[in-house]
């Protein structure tokens, strides 16, 4: 990009923000969203909280999305109050912006299969004599009533989240499942979300990675989907949530060792089984890199840019969800800090909402990308 183009599209995204004005038309045209249509990809992000309540983060979503997934406001522990009451104020907020803003929306998550994140009432709850039933009913009744009161708006629904433990590649228990059986679990979800919404792509949503020490998590991650599909489990897409980086934050050189021959090959194995494939929750993990903001952003925009290459080299890949589009509102800055006390810049654009380079490289991935088949409206 010119010098002269970046300082349009920076005074754009200022002028933006200091006049409220309702529409970014100079931020950074065209949008991540039309670039991705082009090739017959939707481009999207997440919404929620504190963000969604400040109009020039909405506003900068609908110039760059064409679709919007609630970060928390669709998880149990938003809905679910207690074992009989639903609050859905906020993914009905969330829901009805984008539905005017004309986004699509992805539903996350139908069931979080690993217990600290599901609602403390549901390992306090009384099972009763049958907890078996019991439990089978609580989560057709939850993922039936959500799903019923958000398709069709909702088209694409992460159905299961997290079931495998990375560490011993066994499927997680939860309260619920404990009483059920893991897979029975996993497949009761898939079989509710599917009878709710006969058109919906249903999910199964992993943050298995090309990592080089990920091997176990995606063979067991395989190994489900292999389950899944031979027991005519409704699911028809895999979510790479894509949060990269190693998760160790000491990694002495860059974001990690990577195997991408492994990773191809798993990506060729689930596409194999005629699963669909997502980025659902792309961001950057940026701990080892630089403190200095230049070297960092370009660090970051490269491996962006070399990963959605990869990611995209697949026609099976029609979705691409950054989690969050500014660095102002990651969920990464407070997981795990930075060892120099510094911001993390995990994400397209800057804390004033102006572009990086990352923006740069998730432009560039879609103009290179082959055009496929979109299987959306
Ligand atoms: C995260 C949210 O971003 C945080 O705000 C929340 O505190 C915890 O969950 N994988 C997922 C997402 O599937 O739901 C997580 O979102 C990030 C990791």
């Amino acid at each position: 990009m010119t010098v002269d183009r970046r300082a349009m599209i920076l005074g754009g995204a200022a002028l933006a923000l200091t006049s409220g004005s309702a529409r970014l038309d100079a931020m950074s045209t065209p949008s991540l969203a039309a670039l991705a249509r082009a090739k017959g990809i939707r481009f999207g992000s997440t919404m929620g909280g504190s963000n969604f309540a400040n109009p020039a983060y909405r506003t900068l979503n609908a110039a760059q999305c064409g679709l919007v997934v609630p970060e928390n406001a669709m998880k149990w522990v938003a809905l679910r109050p207690d074992a009989r009451n639903f609050d859905f104020r906020a993914a009905d907020a969330i829901v009805a912006w984008a539905r005017r803003a004309g986004l699509g929306v992805r539903g996350h998550t139908l069931l979080w299969q690993f217990e600290r994140w599901m609602p403390e009432w549901t390992r306090t709850h009384d099972y009763g004599a049958n907890p078996k039933a019991e439990a089978a009913r609580l989560l057709v009744a939850h993922i039936d009533t959500v799903v019923r009161r958000y398709a069709p708006a909702v088209d694409s629904f992460d159905v299961v989240n997290e079931a495998v433990d990375p560490d011993t590649g066994l499927l997680h228990e939860t309260a619920l499942s404990k009483h059920l059986g893991a897979e029975a679990t996993i497949d009761l979800a898939f079989h509710t979300a599917r009878a709710a919404a006969p058109r919906a792509q249903l999910v199964y949503n992993d943050f298995m990675s090309w990592q080089s020490y990920d091997g176990r998590h995606r063979d067991a991650v395989l190994r489900l989907l292999e389950g899944l599909v031979k027991r005519g489990t409704p699911v028809t897409a895999l979510g790479v949530q894509s949060h990269l980086g190693s998760k160790y934050s000491e990694a002495p050189t860059g974001l990690g060792a990577l195997d991408e021959t492994a990773w191809r090959r798993f990506l060729d194995e689930v596409t194999g089984m005629g699963l669909d494939l997502l980025v659902t929750e792309l961001d950057v993990h940026d701990n080892p890199l630089p403190s200095a903001v230049g070297p960092r952003d370009r660090q970051v925009a490269a491996h962006t840019r070399a990963y959605l290459d990869l990611m995209l080299s697949y026609p099976q890949c029609r979705t691409v969800m950054c989690w969050g589009l500014s660095d102002r509102y990651s969920w990464l800055q407070e997981l795990r800090p930075r060892p120099d006390g510094l911001p993390k810049r995990p994400l397209p654009y800057d804390a004033a909402f102006a572009p990086k380079p990352m923006r740069d490289a998730i432009a560039a991935a879609f103009a290179a990308a082959a055009p496929r088949k979109a299987t959306f409206a």
